[in-house]
């Protein structure tokens, strides 16, 4: 169950952190990565890891915000191998400062890379995959989507518009035979919060608030994107997945 041999996966974000761990545990199940993120280096150290391991991957390094980019990597994507399979749309920034002092270019950037990104990419994505009548799209939300923190406004807002993106595209694109799910991630030890595991009081307080009493771990997140890539998933969309410790579930 869950070989995904032969299926064609994109996924953004992919040189670190939780994309990383995605596009990993991805061609461990036996998909071609297209692993994305900005730095040509170091996506091609993690092509390198996944030959080194005898498993199938390229770099396409381009800016998520860069529509034509976008539009061009799918387009490349399916003239190379015939087919796009599976859409990890996972790319996503984070700007912390308490609404007052948050100036509105950084809430259009965070808005951009976490939002208008992700509609692009799936429209890129669903136009390809629609005519085979099948694929797989899997955004990356958060519990921030679900329970609101201070000082991430734009973050949150964000993530809450992925969410319902989520639905939306489920509902539009079941015709065409895709499924689009989200896994929103509670808290995870990556370099995007460096600063809060930096910070003695707040780390305490998520091994405090998090039922399972730690931060995740990033492989533990692979195993959620393999489930939802897969032909076992195909009447599963639509769905909320939060890989959290059980965080949300708890008081
Ligand atoms: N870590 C958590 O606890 C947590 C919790 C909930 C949700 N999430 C979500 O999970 C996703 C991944 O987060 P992470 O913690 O793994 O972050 P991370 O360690 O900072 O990794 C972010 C990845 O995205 C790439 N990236 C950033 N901006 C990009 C752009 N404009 N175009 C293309 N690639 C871009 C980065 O590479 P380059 O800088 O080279 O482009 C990197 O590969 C995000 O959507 C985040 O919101 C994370």
């Amino acid at each position: 169950m869950f070989d995904l041999t032969g299926k064609i996966a994109l996924v953004t974000g992919a040189s670190r952190g939780l994309g990383w761990a995605m596009a990993q545990s991805l061609a461990r199940s036996g998909a071609h990565v297209v692993l994305n993120a900005r730095d040509p280096a170091a996506l091609d150290a993690r092509v390198g890891e996944l030959h080194s391991e005898g498993l199938s991957g390229e770099a396409a390094a381009f800016d998520v915000n860069d529509t034509a980019a976008v539009e061009r990597c799918v387009r490349d994507t399916v003239a190379r191998h015939g087919q796009l399979d599976v859409l990890v749309a996972n790319a996503g920034i984070n700007h912390r400062a308490p609404i007052g002092d948050f100036a509105l270019a950084d809430f259009q950037r965070i808005m951009n890379t976490n939002l208008t990104s992700v509609w692009v990419l799936c429209r890129a994505a669903a136009g390809v995959m629609a005519p085979r009548r099948q694929g797989r799209i899997i955004l990356t939300g958060s519990i921030s989507a679900i329970n609101a923190r201070g000082s991430i406004s734009a973050y949150v807002a964000s993530k809450g518009a992925v969410h319902a993106l989520t639905r939306q595209l489920a509902v539009e694109l079941a015709p065409s035979e895709i499924t689009v799910n989200c896994i929103a991630p509670g808290f995870f030890a990556t370099e995007m919060n460096t600063p809060l595991l930096e910070n003695q009081e707040f780390n305490d307080w998520v091994c405090r608030r998090t039922p399972a009493g730690r931060w995740g771990r990033v492989q533990e997140i692979g195993p959620a994107a393999v489930f939802l890539a897969s032909d076992e998933a195909s009447y599963v969309s639509g769905l909320i997945m939060t890989v959290d410790g059980g965080f949300t579930a708890s008081m």
